[in-house]
């Protein structure tokens, strides 16, 4: 089968190579540089299966079928499947989601290919896909949440905790090819999962077709969700801080019980990354009228957090002549090679705008400032010339100036 992808980022990248390996994929980017790397099998992201993958397939050892291009005439002509994974950034004076490359893309798709259904894998506000349906007169419309996590993208789709895929149900075509698709996700996995037991007991992947604004809600109910229990554990530290508690002992404690569990349970300066910040703030934006306390809670603990952290920061430079910061990755994780909307931007804004200058260390960054702010890729250098050094997570690197670190990483993961 054709399938094509708009967009080889994160998610379409590693949905790509997913379906690549039993169907002919073409993806499409308009950023010229990744369609040319991705032809010379280099990955433009830091990934280590979308790297192996690419790797493979360069040495001719892989029966991929994969080619980028910047032609949608190529992409999209004869696919049965066209996936949209482009970007949908939080737009704060619309207070909601900025869909337009979402329907750039489906309008280039359908000029080419009147036939195709349009799977959309972008995040977008529920109700989204129903609406476009509708303002377009064009039924052919899915949309599927992706659940991948950045850096693990690939290995996500090859071990996916679930496979959710939504239509008009109204419309059984539109149900038929909504299965058809989560079939291609399953049969793209690693073949360890289809007999691995779920702990419900049911085995295999879990595959839901739903309606698709109850599959857009899922998604961001998930990720609001995630970004809950970040903020439980963040708040839970700020309160062991103001309060002289070993916040250790009591998340551990806390996290005995098997309904909470001993995961994803580790402080932070807040949730961070491309995805947790705007999908809770898209989701609270959807309450619109409906009656909620949770979901501006959730919006609200991220700021309070980071002022929290930021006066923390501060009280340790109080008192010295002209101090430095040093902020150690603008990175989210340990790992990663992404900083964007990373927390520790969030408390770097903030010490900058009490007038105390920070220097950034960042070896992914290859710029000599970042917001007007001190750029070094000089480790050793970095260390001796701040005052106290934040960092989001912990690394070895800063064993041998552990007493100038201020951090909140307690359990190294994460
Ligand atoms: N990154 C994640 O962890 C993640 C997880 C789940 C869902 N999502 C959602 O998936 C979507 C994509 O996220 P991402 O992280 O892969 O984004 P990304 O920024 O890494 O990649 C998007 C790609 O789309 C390309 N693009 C932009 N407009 C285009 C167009 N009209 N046609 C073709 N390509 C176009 C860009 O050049 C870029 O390469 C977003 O809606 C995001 O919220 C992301």
């Amino acid at each position: 089968m054709k399938i094509a992808i708009a967009g080889t980022g994160y998610v379409g990248l590693s949905v790509a190579l997913l379906l690549a390996q039993h169907h002919e994929v073409a993806a499409l980017d308009v950023v010229p540089v990744k369609v040319e790397m991705l032809n010379r099998r280099e990955s433009p992201i830091a990934d280590a299966e979308i790297e192996a993958f690419l790797t493979v397939d360069a040495s001719r050892e892989s029966s991929l079928s994969f080619v980028a291009t910047g032609d949608p005439r190529e992409a999209y002509a004869g696919v049965e499947y066209a996936v949209v994974a482009t970007p949908t950034d939080y737009d704060p004076e619309r207070n909601f989601f900025d869909t337009s490359s979402v329907e750039a893309a489906v309008s280039a798709i359908r000029s080419v290919n009147p036939d195709a259904w349009i799977v959309v894998k972008s995040t977008v506000p529920v109700g989204y896909t129903a609406q476009l349906r509708e303002r377009t007169g064009d039924r052919r419309i899915l949309f599927s949440p992706e659940f991948l996590r950045e850096g693990r993208a690939l290995f996500d789709n090859l071990h996916p905790s679930r496979i959710v895929v939504g239509a008009d149900e109204s419309d059984p075509e539109a149900v038929e090819a909504a299965g058809r698709f989560a079939a291609l996700l399953a049969e793209g996995a690693d073949p360890a999962e289809r007999a691995r037991e779920n702990p419900d007991g049911s085995r295999g992947i879990p595959v839901l077709v739903c309606g698709s604004t109850e599959a857009e809600a899922v998604k961001l109910f998930a990720n609001t969700f995630l970004a809950l229990r970040v903020a439980y554990f963040n708040e839970l530290d700020t309160y062991a801080c103001s309060r002289g508690l070993d916040a250790r002992k009591v998340i551990e404690g806390v996290c005995l019980d098997p309904r909470i569990g001993p995961h994803y349970n580790n402080p932070s300066f807040g949730y961070g990354g491309y995805c947790l910040p705007k999908d809770s703030k898209q989701l609270l934006a959807n309450y619109a009228d409906v009656p909620q306390n949770v979901m501006s809670a959730v919006v609200e603990a991220n700021r309070t957090r980071k002022d929290f952290v930021a006066d923390g920061v501060l009280a340790r430079v109080a008192g010295l002549g002209r101090p430095l910061v040093g902020v150690f990755r603008l990175t989210m994780k340990a790992g990663s090679d992404n900083f964007r909307a990373s927390s520790v931007q969030g408390v770097m804004k903030r010490v900058k705008a009490k007038g105390v200058p920070v220097l950034v260390y960042e070896p992914a960054l290859d710029a000599p400032e970042f917001f007007g702010s001190e750029v070094t890729r000089d480790l050793e250098s970095f260390k001796e010339r701040c005052d106290v050094i934040v960092a989001n997570r912990w690394s070895d690197e800063l064993d041998d100036v552990a007493e100038k670190v201020y951090t909140r990483d307690l359990f190294g993961r994460d």
